[in-house]
């Protein structure tokens, strides 16, 4: 028999554990339906939207990097706005649940957003991105966290849907004590950890140049090598949020095992990103099965037997 694989976010219930990572196969209404099509989707993440549409950074802008183990990028937040992923989203009825993005470019766009989603009829989660590494000039949101708090305290006083956060990666104990004390105030639904792995370079010994071209080559890494990193935020946030804050799990996701290892740390969904661009939504039927495998071999029948299990050594 299948192991039960499903998550629970509030109201919504996930059949299959796997989404996209925002920013990947989700640029255009094709994408998203292309991604509800396959079996395995357990639900789609838009693109990051913006009030308007945006070209994002010139190329090239992204790039593979240690033969696929990797990626850099920096897009700089192409998207068609907000207003056509939200026609999109009401365009029909999913039965799969489907998660908003949205990323501000400052304090006002993030709040006008949220105005916009909350007067809309859509009804389905949002998810509010407060770490893209590549908008020049502008930082991190959720690096400073005192204007996180601002944030939140304005979006809560008028914002009555489903939300969550995207999270950078936090490499400090003392800054997963200090997000997860202001996020843990809010009534989010999800918390999505963790976003790339801001301003990594990436050098051609050959013709002794950067890879892209945007910010002189800083960019976002993702991909095979920040597995670590995106399971010690996981597991750290899991540690300090309230049990309400579910968590999506995001980041060096290429087989089953790490799927696993999501789930022990604490994530209920898991999205994939760089490895989603090599091989296409099939990759989730993959590792479902892989999934399936490990679970069988150890002889769960649900992952709500293992999910935030993890073992520390004494
Ligand atoms: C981008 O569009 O630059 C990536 C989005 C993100 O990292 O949030």
């Amino acid at each position: 028999m299948q192991p039960q694989m499903t998550a629970q976010i509030g109201n919504f219930t996930f059949k299959h554990l796997f989404l996209n990572a925002s920013g990947v196969y989700c640029r255009t209404k094709q994408n998203l339906d292309d991604l509800l099509d396959n079996q395995a989707t357990g639900g789609i993440v838009t693109k990051s939207a913006t009030l308007r549409s945006r070209k994002g950074n010139p190329n090239p802008r992204y790039h593979s990097i240690l033969n696929g183990a990797g990626s850099i990028n920096s897009m700089g937040l192409p998207n068609y706005g907000l207003q056509y992923y939200l026609d999109y989203l009401l365009s029909k009825s999913f039965d799969k649940p489907t998660i908003l993005s949205v990323a501000g470019t400052s304090f006002d766009e993030n709040i006008e957003l949220l105005k916009q989603i909350q007067d809309s009829d859509y009804q389905g989660m949002t998810e509010l991105n407060l770490s893209c590494p590549n908008v020049v000039g502008k930082p991190q949101i959720a690096y400073d966290f005192e204007t996180t708090n601002k944030i939140l305290t304005e979006v809560f006083k008028f914002f009555k849907k489903p939300i969550g956060v995207k999270l950078p990666p936090y490499f400090d104990l003392n800054h997963f004590d200090q997000i997860a004390k202001i996020l843990n105030q809010f009534p989010l639904d999800h918390v999505n950890s963790i976003n790339s792995v801001g301003n990594g370079l990436w050098i051609d010994i050959e013709t002794e140049s950067v890879v892209i071209k945007p910010k002189k080559g800083f960019g976002g890494i993702g991909g095979k090598m920040v597995l670590p990193t995106g399971l010690a935020n996981v597991r750290a946030l899991r540690e300090r949020l309230k049990p309400s804050i579910k968590m999506i799990g995001t980041g060096g996701i290429t087989s089953g095992k790490d799927v696993f290892a999501y789930l022990l740390c604490g994530a209920d969904l898991v999205s994939v990103g760089t490895q989603l661009g090599i091989e296409s939504p099939k990759i989730f039927n993959r590792l479902e099965s892989e999934l399936a495998a490990i679970m069988v071999e150890k002889g769960y029948t649900s992952v709500n037997e293992f999910r935030g299990k993890l073992k520390s050594l004494e």
